[in-house]
């Protein structure tokens, strides 16, 4: 059995992933299904008003790419407005559900960041503060990807942690144990949950070693948080000619939305 208590290096990368583990995948997918869960989608409520920010922002007829679209929450209510969807995601049970459900969307089982799909898209949406569960460099190189593929005119709608995130956050670990199989496992198991702050690189990991009667795995997620300035610095860089931040998209009320923003990107 080998434990990692370690304090990861900068976005490093372990071998297992949270979306694309066969057994956790499909606990992810009936998270996005929860209407009344934050977990892996908002709430069904929040979606329908990020729908309409988004709605507000674009038009009907629009090619529209959903990138990380999970089993199409969001790319459904576009398709019946009347845009044409494509939506991406690595997640197979979640694409497998979404393409089940509807056959009028692109759907494409997919990394993003080492396949970004072919082709021109009007508006590329990103929901979720899934940017910040990736490294600068692979950052870097999906906003080039996604600068590239929309048209003149086009727009990046994506939303980012902001600097408040520290407030909910603190460094700590913690044991779980589960007997009967839950999450993470359908077996019996121990969970090791560790969160690590990096200050100076306005980023949090989190480190999970899953202990099995088998096995260990080992999982690291990221969050990188921005402040208004070096977010608009950063699209700016790539070439988006206007940034607007956007931080009461889910209203006051939101227990979420204090540390979130919107951004809406414009080629
Ligand atoms: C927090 S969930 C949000 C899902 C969806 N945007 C929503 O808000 O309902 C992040 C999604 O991005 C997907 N994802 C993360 N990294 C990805 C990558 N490199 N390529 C494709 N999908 C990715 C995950 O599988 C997951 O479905």
């Amino acid at each position: 059995m080998e434990i990692r208590n370690n304090k990861p290096t900068l976005f490093e990368k372990s071998t297992c992933n949270i979306w694309t583990d066969p057994y956790i995948q499909q606990q992810m997918l009936k998270e996005h299904l929860n209407p009344v869960s934050d977990g892996a989608s908002r709430k069904q409520e929040s979606i329908l008003r990020i729908t309409d920010f988004i709605l507000s922002h674009t038009k009907p007829g629009n090619r529209l790419l959903d990138l990380g679209c999970g089993p199409g929450l969001y790319a459904t209510l576009f398709k019946d407005k009347g845009y044409d969807v494509t939506g991406i995601d690595f997640n197979k049970a979640s694409i497998e559900y979404g393409a089940g459900k509807r056959k009028d969307i692109a759907y494409i089982w997919g990394d993003y960041i080492k396949e970004y799909p072919d082709g021109k898209y009007d508006t590329v949406i990103m929901i979720y503060c899934d940017l910040g569960t990736h490294s600068d460099s692979d950052r870097d190189r999906l906003l080039k990807n996604i600068y590239h593929s929309l048209d003149d005119n086009g727009i990046f709608i994506f939303d980012v942690f902001t600097e408040e995130l520290v407030k909910d956050k603190q460094e700590g670990k913690s044991w779980d144990y589960v007997p009967n199989g839950g999450f993470w496992s359908q077996e019996e198991y121990l969970l090791l949950s560790q969160t690590f702050h990096y200050p100076e690189n306005n980023a949090f990991s989190y480190q999970y070693n899953l202990l099995t009667k088998d096995e260990t795995k080992h999982f690291i997620v990221w969050d990188r948080y921005y402040t208004e300035e070096e977010i608009t610095l950063i699209l700016q860089n790539i070439g988006f000619r206007k940034v607007t931040i956007h931080k009461n998209v889910l209203g006051g009320n939101d227990f979420t939305s204090d540390s979130e923003m919107f951004i809406v990107a414009e080629k």
